[in-house]
């Protein structure tokens, strides 16, 4: 990923694993609509994170927390879009977080801008998973952004086959929780 000194790193998780995924397809969306000056980088490897294990929870630890990490402590903020899952957030994500929240040198999380987003097929776009999520986030102290919401409701009919978003009221929202962002992010600068 190559930046330059205006851009803001955004790092942006799917709690979706899958490859027809609503919430990554919305993540996609987000780095397209990008209203400021961000770069953003929609990570793809959660699924690589082994279930958390006190045991596997050494150091070093494995390779692929490691490497989320690193690229957790880079980035600006976070853009997570989560996935509702038996009225949470999905074992992936939560798994992600747990690794974080155990490493020596700090999860990188505390003070980080991050914005919460989420998609369902479903009439409650998500927002039990973000309420549990936005608890998770709080618990580990990051700087977890309220307004605006973004609960995409009825995914299904807000992304064409190809997985762009087409919904504009979707669109606008998002627009908005970016540039809410990079507020955020600018203000942490400034401080
Ligand atoms: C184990 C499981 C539990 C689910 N529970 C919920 C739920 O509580 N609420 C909801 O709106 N959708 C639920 N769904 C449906 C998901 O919203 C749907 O599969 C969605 O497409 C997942 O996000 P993705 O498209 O990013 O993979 C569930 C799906 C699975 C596989």
């Amino acid at each position: 990923m190559t930046t330059s000194a205006k851009e803001y790193r955004v790092l942006a998780l799917s709690g979706s694993l899958r490859a027809g995924s609503y919430n990554t397809a919305l993540l996609h969306a987000a780095d397209k609509l990008n209203p400021g000056q961000m770069s953003m980088q929609i990570y793809s490897s959660l699924g690589d994170l082994p279930l958390y294990n006190q045991d596997l929870d050494q150091e070093p630890p494995p390779a692929a927390v490691h490497d989320l990490h690193r690229t957790i402590l880079r980035a600006d903020a976070l853009l997570i879009a989560t996935p509702e899952h038996n009225a949470s957030v999905p074992a992936a994500l939560k798994n992600a977080i747990d690794w974080m929240s155990r490493l020596p040198d700090g999860s990188g999380l505390p003070g980080k801008p991050v914005a919460v987003i989420g998609a369902s097929p479903g009439a409650l776009g998500t927002v039990r998973a973000q309420l549990a999520l936005r608890q998770i986030l709080a618990s580990v102290g990051a700087d977890v952004l309220t307004k605006p919401e973004v609960m995409v409701f009825g995914a299904h009919e807000r992304f064409d086959s190809d997985g762009m978003l087409t919904d504009g009221f979707t669109r606008h929202l998002l627009t908005g929780l970016l540039i809410e962002l990079t507020r955020r992010i600018e203000r942490g600068r400034s401080d």
